[in-house]
Order: structure tokens, then sequence, then C-alpha cells
């Protein structure tokens, strides 16, 4: 089981990012106490989705946003819809939250 990081790192309606074993990066981001986690890949241009360290939500914390064109994706899904890839979709990652806290790849 590959650790991601504590259920703690990851605050309500935050995202933080981590490296992945094949050199990619990921982010995990918490709504209403579950976790989801997605690549760090924008499906319009295949570019990674934050200018500034972790931040991959909206102003209001709403919606995962691209920062390249304002691309914005639904949380529980990853799907995009609003920006030049609407209808696309974030690849979503399968994690799962362990009773030691940890957030582990499913
Ligand atoms: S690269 Fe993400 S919206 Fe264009």
């Amino acid at each position: 089981m590959i650790k991601i990081c504590m259920t703690e790192d990851v605050p309500e309606r935050e995202a933080r990012a981590f490296d992945t074993e094949s050199g990619d990066t990921m982010f995990v981001t918490q709504r209403d106490g579950i976790f989801y986690a997605y690549q760090n890949l924008c499906p319009h241009l295949q570019t990674e989705l934050e200018f500034l360290e972790n931040q991959f939500l909206d102003q209001d914390r709403e919606y995962i946003e691209c920062s390249t064109h304002g691309a914005l994706f639904v949380v529980e899904t990853g799907e995009c819809i609003a920006g030049p890839c609407m209808g696309e979709s974030l690849q979503a990652i399968k994690i799962k939250v362990h009773s030691d806290g940890g957030i582990y790849l499913d």
C-alpha cells in the first residue's frame, strides 16, 4: 500500500499536490469530509493545473480550476463544466482512507 499523506494534511475545501511514483503529480482535496484525488493534468492542454503551490480551487473554493485558461471542474467527479475542455474530465485516482488516518492509493 502506498501512502499519500494523512487526512489532516488536506483540510476541508483545500487541496495539496503530491508526487507520484511515475514522476507526475497528483492532488488531493476534501469536500464535505470526503477526499478526492486526481492527476494534476488539465484535459485541455495536458498541463499542470496550478500556478501557485497547492492552488487547485477557484476563489470560492467551489470548483477545481485550471490556472491556464480557467476551466472549472466538479470536485466530486472531475468533470469540466466550464472552459475550453467542457465535458472532458480530470483523471481520477482511487484512494482509500484507512483507520490510521492515512490516505492511501487504492
Ligand atoms: S490548459 Fe487548462 S484550461 Fe487550458
